[in-house]
């Protein structure tokens, strides 16, 4: 089965390719423009994109909130015409700032998962931005299809569905992880994609499925083209890229990690993550650290409850602070072994 050019509106992305935001800091204007360049759909993380902004220990959402504008606008200048886009958590603390600073800088795209982004359609409104729920379940998809038609007579542009084999926060349950398996998630896959169909009939419009998790190879690319995807959402083999915007020792961490290295961690606000375990993950798990400001990232976290500070852990991690660090990967990061370019990336998942 071959791809062909990715349609969401009047959007047209030449290859159905999105790189999956990174935060803190992994994908940012040089990862996301080198993507789009090349093709793809380059996507900027909004999590702390601010992190290394002068002000941002005093005025972090201020600094993250700037850094949004000049992150895309670089972007879309490396992307030469190419299509850029932001992923916003839901769990963001002042989601809906967030949202409006990505939409007065012209993002195409804004995908939003880490919960529900159920007033989406109105934060975008009069804006140009595309938009994309994440979600994990038929359940997830069914929820806010529906809501979305009910409250703003609307759909959305397009689903992107991620699987347990992705990195960064799960939209998965602990327990859930060790049940499911690759026919399984594929039947679940096939479900979301009837719900996405409903929903295109109703509103007489396309609803591109996207699929992401784990996809690492060509095979991986034809198999989810099979399930009925219209593209994929890659993010952890962009990582090992020279434009990746993370530092080289993070880089090199996933270069040498090994299958057993990469583990499921509870991150600090309860959802599960996957991560390389080092140094950092056995301190904190022994011990909780002493938390001594708060950078308002997420919702829900309390820096008094929490064992360590998401927010510098992953700091620490992008600037190459690794013992400090938490590094946040897919399923399959122990299978890269050299490091390469975007355009070498994109190679290997063009079918
Ligand atoms: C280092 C890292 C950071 C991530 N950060 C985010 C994030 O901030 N928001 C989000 O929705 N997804 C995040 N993800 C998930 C990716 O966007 C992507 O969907 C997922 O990793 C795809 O699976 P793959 O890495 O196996 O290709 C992250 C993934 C990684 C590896």
């Amino acid at each position: 089965m071959l791809m062909k050019p990715l349609l969401i509106g009047n959007l047209k992305s030449r290859f159905p390719i999105i790189q999956g935001g990174m935060g803190v800091g992994i994908s940012r204007a040089r990862l996301a423009g080198a993507v789009a360049s090349e093709g793809g759909i380059g996507i900027i993380s909004t999590a702390q994109i601010g992190y290394d902004e002068p002000d941002f220990e005093k005025h972090p959402i201020e600094a993250n909130l700037l850094a949004i504008k000049k992150h895309l606008q670089k972007a879309k200048e490396i992307a030469k015409g190419g299509i850029v886009g932001v992923n916003i958590m839901v769990a963001t603390k002042r989601y809906a700032d967030y949202v409006k600073a990505a939409v007065e800088a012209k993002a195409d795209v804004i995908i939003s998962g880490a919960g529900l982004p159920v007033n989406l359609p109105e934060l975008v409104r009069g804006g140009v931005s595309k938009i994309a729920p994440i979600v994990s379940s038929c359940k997830a998809a069914s929820i806010i299809l529906k809501l979305w038609d009910k409250k703003y007579q609307r759909t959305a542009d397009f689903l992107v569905i991620e699987g347990p084999k992705a990195g960064g926060h799960l939209g998965f349950h602990e327990e859930e992880l060790g049940t499911i398996n690759e026919e399984s998630y594929d039947q679940e896959i096939h479900k979301i994609i009837d719900v996405a169909r409903e929903y295109e009939d109703k509103y007489k419009q396309n609803i591109p499925v996207i699929i992401g998790g784990g996809i690492y190879s060509k095979e991986d690319v034809e198999h989810a083209l099979q399930l009925g995807a219209a593209g994929i959402q890659v993010g952890t083999r962009f990582v090992t890229t020279e434009e990746c915007d993370a530092s080289e020792a993070y880089k090199q961490a996933y270069l040498a990690c090994n299958k057993e290295d990469i583990r499921i961690i509870k991150s600090p606000v309860g959802m599960p993550g996957r991560a390389i375990w080092n140094p950092f993950l056995e301190k904190v798990t022994k011990e909780k650290e002493v938390i001594t400001r708060c950078f308002h990232c997420l919702e829900h976290c309390n820096p008094i409850d929490v064992p360590y500070c998401i927010t510098r852990a992953l700091i620490h991690a992008v600037e190459g602070n690794l013992d400090q660090g938490l590094i946040f990967c897919g399923e399959n990061a122990y299978k890269l072994k050299e490091m390469s370019t975007v355009k070498e990336v994109m190679r290997d998942l063009i079918v």
